[in-house]
């Protein structure tokens, strides 16, 4: 067996989304893996049951850990230290998670909050603090991946048409905006350490009566990517398709957007050539936005996962395709509320006083004249800054 690389701890790892995590990592030879939870008897029979597949490369430990107890935390700190010898924790996955609002009403509403908060909020500040000095050792780029929820994003949730059966959960939905605060706040007080905060979808599990409608065999492969190898921004926000846009309702609030678009409509090169049989050279997923979230990742095997899109039929798609894909992005996110269509920036000039950009895009305007019936009007504008989105192929006129 090859020397482990990669110390990844997962919190409640016994069973759900934590132990699915947990299996498909195990198939890693370079992963020294820690399995963790409160009962101690669980967490021996879930890493016998890991352990004894037959595609297991990864070095097995177990430790229990109740995140809802200092003394527990803090002996698992001591315990996991003794294990690594002398190595780093690289990855601190936090999954635990409870849910009590389906017994508010024999609880009271009070207890039911302090016993959702006592894992979901408390625990992870907690047991995230506890591991630092571990995880600060860690020379492979250390993160903390915390298991989040739809729920725990605050624009979402203010969504009126936004669906979820759990809306009315109070504690539990409550407790996942606050863990999507702490991953903020862990972020801005390390930046040595990559933290993100993941929604895994609706998954059949335990804290749902096995009511979720994904498998969490799937649903756990977000967190196995983020466990294996830093992905995306440091705080960030992720679900299946990639980056959640629910985090904030504006990612950068009071921007007064104007896009420029010369042709006459979306699509840029895909837009103007229309030839038969036109395709992309490259798998389709390459030319689709990675900041949307509507793609899937579709698992193949255990261990590896590739890419592929529901709506392109091809692996390289063709140009219809592709155009529609475009446009269809400018729908879902109402874009065109910005975009002046048949508008050609002709000239663009920087004023030092004003430290303003001055534009002047022109558009076409028919004139009854047939012979010559397009004209130009140039119209001036001014920004702030400029992006310039130009194909390498066009050319200032
Ligand atoms: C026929 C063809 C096939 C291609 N196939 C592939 C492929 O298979 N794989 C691949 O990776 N790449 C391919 N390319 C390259 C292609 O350019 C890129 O895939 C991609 O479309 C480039 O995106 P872009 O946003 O940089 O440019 P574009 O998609 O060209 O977008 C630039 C936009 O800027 C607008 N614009 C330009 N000048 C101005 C101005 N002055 N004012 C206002 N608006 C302006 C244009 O109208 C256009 O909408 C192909 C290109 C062509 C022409
Ligand atoms: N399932 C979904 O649809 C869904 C959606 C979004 C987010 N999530 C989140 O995903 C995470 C995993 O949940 P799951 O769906 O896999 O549910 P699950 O099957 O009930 O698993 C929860 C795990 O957390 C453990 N746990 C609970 N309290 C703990 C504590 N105080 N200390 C240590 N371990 C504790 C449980 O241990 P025991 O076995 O001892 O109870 C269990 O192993 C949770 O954070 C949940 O909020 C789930």
């Amino acid at each position: 067996m090859s020397t482990p690389t990669l110390a990844i701890l997962i919190t409640g790892s016994n069973q759900g989304l934590g132990f699915e995590t947990a299996r498909h990592l195990s198939k890693h030879p370079h992963i020294h893996l820690f399995i963790s939870g409160r009962n101690p008897s669980r967490v021996q029979e879930a890493q016998e049951n890991i352990t004894k597949e037959e595609d297991c490369k990864a070095v097995i430990d177990n430790v229990v850990i109740d995140v809802s107890d200092d003394a527990s935390i803090k002996a698992g700190v001591k315990e996991v230290e003794a294990k690594l010898n002398g190595a780093a924790l690289d990855v601190l996955v936090n999954n635990a998670g409870v849910g009590f609002d389906r017994q508010i009403e024999t609880l009271g509403l009070r207890t039911a909050m302090e016993k959702t908060y006592a894992t979901n909020v408390f625990g992870v500040a907690v047991i995230s603090e506890s591991f630092l000095p571990l995880l600060k050792k860690s020379t492979v780029g250390p993160r903390i991946v915390n298991v989040g929820s739809g729920v725990g994003s605050l624009s979402l949730m203010s969504k009126k048409n936004w669906i979820s059966d759990n809306l009315s959960f109070i504690a539990y939905n409550s407790s996942k905006a606050a863990l999507s605060s702490i991953t903020c706040t862990l972020a801005m007080k390390n930046p040595d350490i990559h933290v993100t905060v993941l929604n895994p979808g609706s998954n059949a599990t335990n804290i749902n009566n096995f009511t979720g409608t994904m498998d969490p065999k799937d649903g756990s492969m977000l967190i196995v990517q983020h466990a294996l190898e830093r992905t995306g921004k440091s705080p960030g926000f992720y679900t299946t398709g990639g980056e959640d846009l629910g985090w904030f309702p504006q990612r950068i609030p009071n921007v007064n957007l104007t896009i420029y678009e010369k042709n006459a409509g979306m699509g840029g090169a895909w837009y103007l050539d229309r030839y038969p049989e036109l395709a992309c050279d490259i798998p389709s997923h390459c030319v689709r936005f990675f900041v949307f979230t509507d793609f899937k990742i579709v698992i193949s095997l255990p261990s590896k996962y590739q890419l592929s899109f529901e709506e392109n039929s091809a692996l390289y798609a063709p140009d219809p395709e592709i155009c529609a894909y475009l446009e269809g992005i400018v729908d879902k996110y109402k874009l065109m509320q910005y975009i002046r269509l048949q508008h050609e920036l002709v000239h663009a000039r920087y004023d030092e006083l004003t430290a303003k950009r001055h534009l002047r895009p022109r558009r076409p305007v028919v004139h009854s004249d047939p012979v010559n019936s397009i004209d130009y009007k140039e119209i001036e504008d001014m920004a702030d800054v400029l992006f310039a989105g130009l194909d390498g192929l066009s050319r200032w006129t």
